[in-house]
């Protein structure tokens, strides 16, 4: 993908958008060297490198710092987070820290919901830069939601996610992320939708799925909510990998001859 019009192309063949999140240069590049599509930066980062408890810590400095970071070891479409708050103090305030995303080398950002901001999300799009849209369960709300849990599960509520999703298309977003939904929601938004839009926790209907990188890679052995899939078992593997040197070390067998200068 290399702007958004790859996204709406991809919609148009039904061809499947693969996307995950990423923090750092190094996991950036093995990704460039990967098939996948695009790269989020997402404020998951404050949970998952910064060790914060939800993704509300997340500042514009940190995002724009890590989005720099990855930006400078992939090629591919990189997202980045608007973080808590940063689009709801009207349009100016908004408007620096989108730039200052973007001055980082992202090609799009993402925002979470709709109510209170259109106007903002309609500006920045008026400005040229492009923005994804997030709906369903909105992690920066979670004090609202009251916790991580499916949303549009009743009728009205299914019903709101369509009518906001529509609205977001409208105000001129490229793609949606739509985030632990149940599948027929999802399907539907999908259907009406002429921009993709990207699961995670909502089934297979939707035009691209995201993980977290580290979710995906079983960074985290305990962390196995329902719509998630480990594709490596990369906890128990790098304490191994670490085990193997600390005793390597220990019994004198690492550096070799192979490993030290004559
Ligand atoms: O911050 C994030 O990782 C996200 C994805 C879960 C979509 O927004």
């Amino acid at each position: 993908m290399n702007s958004i019009y790859d996204f709406t192309k991809a919609k148009r063949k039904k061809s499947k958008i693969s996307m995950v999140t990423c923090y750092d240069f190094w996991s950036a590049k093995i990704i460039e060297n990967s098939n996948i599509d695009c790269v989020l930066v997402g404020d998951s980062l404050a949970m998952v490198v910064h060790g914060f408890d939800s993704t509300l810590h997340a500042t514009t400095e940190m995002m724009a710092l890590h989005t720099a970071a990855v930006c400078r070891g992939t090629q591919k479409f990189v997202v980045a987070d608007m973080p808590f708050l940063s689009y709801r103090k009207g349009t100016t305030i908004a408007l620096n820290h989108v730039e200052s995303l973007m001055k980082s080398g992202a090609k799009a950002i993402k925002l979470e919901g709709i109510d209170g901001h259109e106007d903002t999300v309609r500006h920045i799009v008026i400005s040229g830069v492009p923005v994804m849209g997030h709906i369903g369960l909105t992690p920066q709300s979670i004090h609202q939601i009251g916790g991580f849990r499916v949303q549009g599960k009743g009728e009205e509520s299914a019903q709101k996610l369509v009518d906001d999703a529509m609205k977001l298309e409208q105000l001129g977003c490229f793609a949606v992320v739509l985030e632990c939904v149940p599948c027929n929601v999802a399907q539907k938004i999908t259907d009406e939708l002429s921009i993709p839009t990207i699961g995670i926790g909502a089934g297979v209907h939707t035009d691209g799925q995201v993980l977290v990188l580290q979710d995906l890679l079983g960074m985290d052995d305990e962390f196995r909510p329902k719509f998630l899939k480990h594709y490596l078992t990369g906890k128990s593997q790098v304490l191994s990998a670490l085990n193997q040197f600390d005793s390597e070390v220990k019994e004198r067998i690492f550096p070799s001859k192979k490993e030290s200068y004559s």
